[in-house]
């Protein structure tokens, strides 16, 4: 079955050629076809160009797009959109007054939520967490990565793991699991945390890799939850059992999490508020992706990721949400877009590269998502009738889409 788009206002993010992703000077170049077309077949992308150059073809539904832009779906490249219940409770402390770390130290935060997750049936987090998968997509994402670590024993975890697994199975778009066991350090184990690292090493990691119920490791590398030699320890096992390291790094402070991340050949380091000049040389000429997750900068009132010193600097930047009920509980990516233009000083061009082809990249995808080019999904979004591209970052709050094609079909 094919598909041909006409009359594209402006087709963005054309990569001829199959790329990894983009840094430094390069990631200000977002190449587009200006009056294109688009064929889909079977779910891929199968040509594309100008209207001049736009084939007659028999048997194919025509979609005639005048005045709209297409440009390929937002890759999130770090979630943690299925949890247990919310917490607007914390919300509400901290604007009176309380800290992330103090509703941590005092039991809540990350804890609060595995709580939830003890007790609530994987019939019913698969409910609860599909919802916000089926917004997530009408708003545009069309790859996303999710993690567990609100389950913090073997069961809760697995739960999770599976229920993840089963959504990757439901819905049309490619969703990547991560294993974030090392998330926090359950409240029965707080003062013995190396007992709970055994028990990550010795049964949790080789049951998930057992269970294929993961493709990468994530570890919350920061003071007070995992230390350098924890993160360390933990990544060389993760990764004899094949899994790839994703990890969380200097969100609060900055102790050295990038350098073991790049020690582990980590696909991404994300959060990076916090962030010293070694770090962003210990990144250069590495494959591992940095990761900057303005919503949690934004719903915390932390320091936004120096996006520009960076970039500046040759590395590459992926953009994602951080969904997930304690430090930034909305998965719009085009908010995130918006934000590494507002707020992280990024161009237009830089952030769609960033939530694009460098968001594909840091889950792994860049195979086939992240660009419209030959083979890859048919994962694309038709925007409402906009003057420019400029337009999605400008007008914040809002987003412009129409409709949202997940290979090749429309969603509903
Ligand atoms: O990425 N920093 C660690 N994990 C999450 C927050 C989790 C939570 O508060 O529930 C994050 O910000
Ligand atoms: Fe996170």
């Amino acid at each position: 079955m094919q598909t041909l788009f006409i009359n594209i206002k402006e087709l963005v993010q054309v990569r001829e050629k199959p790329m990894s992703f983009v840094g430094g000077k390069d990631m200000a170049i977002l190449p587009t076809i200006k009056d294109a077309f688009l064929l889909v077949d079977n779910g891929l992308i199968s040509d594309y160009g100008k209207m001049g150059d736009c084939p007659e073809l028999k048997d194919v539904e025509v979609v005639d797009v005048s005045g709209k832009t297409v440009l390929p779906t937002w890759c999130d490249s770090h979630t943690h959109l299925v949890y247990a219940g919310t917490r607007e409770a914390e919300f509400v402390d901290r604007i009176n007054g309380l800290s992330y770390e103090e509703i941590a130290q005092r039991g809540g935060g990350i804890l609060n939520s595995a709580k939830a997750l003890q007790y609530i049936s994987e019939e019913e987090l698969y409910s609860q967490s599909k919802v916000r998968l089926e917004a997530i997509i009408r708003l545009g994402t069309g790859a996303v990565e999710i993690k567990s670590g609100y389950g913090l024993n073997l069961a809760s975890e697995l739960k999770m793991l599976r229920v993840i697994k089963r959504l990757n199975e439901d819905y049309a778009l490619p969703i990547k699991a991560t294993f974030l066991g090392a998330h926090a350090i359950p409240q029965e184990f707080k003062d013995n945390k190396n007992e709970y690292i055994n028990i990550l090493i010795d049964e949790m990691i080789p049951r998930v890799a057992d269970e294929n119920l993961a493709d990468f490791i994530d570890v919350f590398c920061e003071t007070g939850y995992f230390s350098v030699e924890d993160t360390d320890q933990i990544l060389d096992i993760g990764t004899k059992y094949g899994l790839i390291p994703k990890i969380h790094v200097n969100q609060f402070t900055a102790i050295g999490g990038v350098q073991v991340g790049v020690k582990h050949n980590a696909l991404s380091v994300d959060h990076l508020e916090e962030i010293r000049d070694q770090d962003i040389e210990a990144l250069k000429q590495t494959k591992t992706m940095p990761v900057a997750l303005p919503g949690c900068s934004y719903f915390l009132g932390i320091p936004y990721t120096p996006a520009r010193k960076m970039i500046d600097s040759g590395l590459s930047l992926a953009i994602a949400t951080d969904y997930n009920p304690g430090s930034a509980p909305s998965g719009n990516m085009n908010f995130i877009v918006s934000s590494a233009c507002i707020k992280l000083k990024m161009t237009p061009e830089e952030a769609i590269n960033a939530a694009t082809i460098n968001g594909a990249y840091a889950m792994g995808l860049e195979g086939q998502v992240g660009s419209i080019t030959k083979g890859k999904l048919a994962n694309f979004i038709v925007t409402k009738p906009i003057s420019s591209y400029n337009f999605l970052p400008y007008s914040f709050g809002n987003h412009c889409i129409e409709n949202v094609y997940l290979k090749g079909r429309v969603v509903e």
